[in-house]
């Protein structure tokens, strides 16, 4: 079977499975599984789904990307892809799994919104399997299972990896898994565990919130990578006429800008390309945006979607985006744009104006 990774990368050295995955593998195919009913989480680019195609499985997509690798490896494997097999993870799961097999995400927030759905669909004797990397152990992946099971157990290590075996759920009261930001003007933002970013405004956020001044002549305006659409909610508030758009990749994100933004100019997208945003249609873009894929860096990401923007802009029309200094994404941004302007920095961020 061939998997690969979606989006593609030029860097040989991120793989689309890793040893983690395969002993997640390995601790289904030593049981009977043609009678079991297995949920997934976390499986990035479909290697569980195309691996376990003979048995009865429910894949949690967190992510459209995910969505998409699925369906890209499925169909390259010749196996249907059938997405009334895909849930997300705030699903209400009707049918009771015996198993649920789960690669850890890195944000434990993230892992414990898994465990608590997971403590709602999983059958009494049922089995969890959640495997990492053993560099990326922390005490807390214990606390955080004990909180939803009795029993948590460890593998043996293999090829750097190991899994921890969670028996006997708890018998638990359902409970929205949701962080409270505050926005230092008495305002409040609500996300979704495992949102960016975990318990305050980013740093980078901020700094590109209190430098962010908005013309008033700008009617359509786009939030990228929004996470809990903090950006798109600072625009509101100095333009509350405008019409927002805000897109993000991860479910959650979107299902939490929801929480924050209202209003009936406002279109959310699931999505990880601007794709269905029109051509020259868009004053405005702000956006921090993604380098940090789980454990790895990326920017190749952003450099794609950055020729989306430009794609979507109006002529005249401005992208606005704060990053991290030592990214430098300036030459990247000056071979996209006509004109590229730094237009303040700090020690560690830096805020770039460009106008196409
Ligand atoms: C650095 S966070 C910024 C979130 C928010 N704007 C803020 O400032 O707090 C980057 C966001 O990019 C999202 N993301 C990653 N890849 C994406 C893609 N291809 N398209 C859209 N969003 C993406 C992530 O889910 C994450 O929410």
């Amino acid at each position: 079977m061939k998997i690969i990774r979606y989006p593609n990368t030029t860097d040989r050295s991120l793989k689309p499975w890793s040893s983690a995955d395969e002993l997640l593998l390995e601790q289904v195919l030593g049981q009977n599984v043609s009678e079991k009913k297995i949920i997934t989480y976390n499986d990035r680019f479909g290697y569980l789904n195309c691996q376990l195609h003979q048995c009865d499985v429910l894949s949690v997509i967190s992510y459209k990307s995910q969505e998409k690798s699925h369906k890209i490896n499925r169909e390259n494997n010749g196996l249907i892809f059938d997405d009334t097999r895909f849930v997300n993870p705030l699903s209400s799961i009707d049918q009771k799994v015996d198993m649920a097999l789960m690669k850890v995400p890195k944000s434990l927030h993230l892992f414990e919104l898994y465990l608590a759905q997971i403590n709602t669909c999983i059958k009494g004797e049922g089995v969890v399997y959640c495997s990492f990397m053993t560099r990326h152990f922390t005490k807390q992946l214990l606390s955080i299972s004990y909180k939803y099971f009795e029993l948590v157990e460890q593998s043996l290590a293999k090829k750097k990896a190991r899994v921890l075996i969670l028996k006997k759920k708890k018998e638990l009261k359902e409970n929205e898994l949701i962080n409270k930001l505050s926005l230092g003007d008495g305002q409040i933002l609500k996300q979704y565990y495992g949102v960016f970013s975990a318990k305050e405004i980013d740093k980078a956020t901020q700094f590109f919130i209190n430098n962010l001044h908005v013309e008033e002549n700008t009617n359509e305006v786009l939030d990228l990578a929004a996470g809990n659409g903090v950006l798109g909610y600072t625009i509101q508030k100095q333009l509350p006429n405008c019409k927002l758009h805000i897109i993000d990749d991860f479910y959650l994100a979107v299902e939490s800008a929801k929480l924050n933004l209202k209003g009936e100019d406002i279109s959310f997208h699931y999505n990880d390309t601007l794709k269905e945003i029109g051509e020259n249609s868009i004053d405005l873009v702000v956006s921090n945006p993604p380098f940090h894929f789980e454990y790895e860096t990326n920017i190749e990401v952003s450099l794609r979607l950055f020729k989306e923007v430009s794609y979507c802009l109006k002529q005249g029309g401005k992208f606005q985006m704060v990053a991290n200094r030592h990214i430098n994404y300036g030459p990247h941004l000056e071979r996209i744009f006509n004109k590229v302007i730094r237009v303040m920095q700090n020690d560690k961020f830096e805020i770039y104006k460009c106008i196409k």
